[in-house]
């Protein structure tokens, strides 16, 4: 155990580092990035949400909210990219494998669930991702991936088809598979809605979980460490080894 992986806070508690400033960082501009979209997405979707005072060539109002679109749509992409990059580097543990659904990861996470719902069992300390929080991220990692294929679909149409053409059998295999522009639109737009569910869902449970734990978890996604009694770290350290604790 190094100095920075775990901090003593009076004697009791302890400071257990759970990640990187960077992949904090990358969470709020996951959030962000989809935050504008949702916004932004709502206009393009019911232009008269929002009107400009002139001509439309004088406001430009759809053009500018198309760019905020795109723009975090880009945003989105890259950030995502290097958190799924950081999933498979050592800084971050390669945590990759707390998120895919593995049959173990299933296991326990319908075991949290019967928790949260009965309250028979318990709930183990977990010093990173919980296996209920690792698949829900997989369920939302696949709403973006979802938005994002059926987005490109969309922005398809109104690419260079000389410069693009390398790349279009990706918009005709969608329209293809979703018969057609006009369910892409559609389910473009309804992902938004479940997305939005799942966001909401996320932030409850982590609200849920800081309350019932006091572990700080809300305060390690901006800070980087949780806080755990000691007790907790000694009488779990065998149960969750390496999964849990910081004890090796
Ligand atoms: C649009 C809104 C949001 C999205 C799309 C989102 C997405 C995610 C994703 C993908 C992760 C896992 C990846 C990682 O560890 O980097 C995550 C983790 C986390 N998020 Fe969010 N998030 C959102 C809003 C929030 C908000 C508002 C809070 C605070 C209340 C929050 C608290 C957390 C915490 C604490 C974790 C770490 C979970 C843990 O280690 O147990 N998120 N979020
Ligand atoms: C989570 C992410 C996203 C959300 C919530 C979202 C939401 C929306 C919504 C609600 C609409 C309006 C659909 C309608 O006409 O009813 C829209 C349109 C559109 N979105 Fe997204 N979107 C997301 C990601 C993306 C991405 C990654 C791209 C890729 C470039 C993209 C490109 C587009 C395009 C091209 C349109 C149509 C614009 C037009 O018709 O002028 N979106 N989006």
């Amino acid at each position: 155990m190094t100095e920075k992986e775990t901090v003593a806070v009076e004697s009791d508690f302890h400071l257990v580092y759970v990640r990187t400033a960077f992949v904090c960082f990358l969470h709020w501009v996951i959030v962000a990035s989809i935050v504008t979209l949702c916004v932004t997405g709502l206009y393009i979707g019911d232009p008269s949400l929002l009107t400009g005072k002139g001509e439309a060539w004088q406001t430009f109002v759809m053009a500018k909210v198309r760019f905020f679109h795109f723009f975090a749509a880009t945003t989105l992409c890259i950030a995502m990219m290097l958190r799924l990059y950081h999933s498979f580097s050592p800084t971050t543990r390669h945590d990759i494998m707390e998120f895919i659904p593995t049959p173990s990861n299933i296991t326990a996470a319908l075991k949290l669930m019967k928790f949260y719902a009965t309250g028979e069992g318990d709930h183990a300390h977990y010093r990173y991702l919980n296996p209920l929080g690792g698949l829900s991220v997989f369920v939302m990692a696949c709403t973006f991936v979802f938005s994002i294929a059926t987005g490109f679909t969309l922005y398809s149409q109104q690419a260079n088809p000389i410069v693009w053409s390398w790349m279009l059998w990706f918009p005709h295999m969608m329209e293809w598979l979703f018969r057609g522009m006009n369910n892409v639109r559609l389910l473009h737009h309804l992902a938004m809605y479940v997305l939005m569910a799942q966001v909401v869902i996320h932030i409850y449970m982590k609200i849920y979980v800081d309350i019932m734990y006091r572990e700080s978890d809300i305060a390690s996604i901006i800070a980087g460490y949780k806080v755990f009694h000691k007790d907790e770290i000694a009488r779990h350290a065998d149960r969750f080894a390496g999964r849990t604790w910081y004890h090796r």
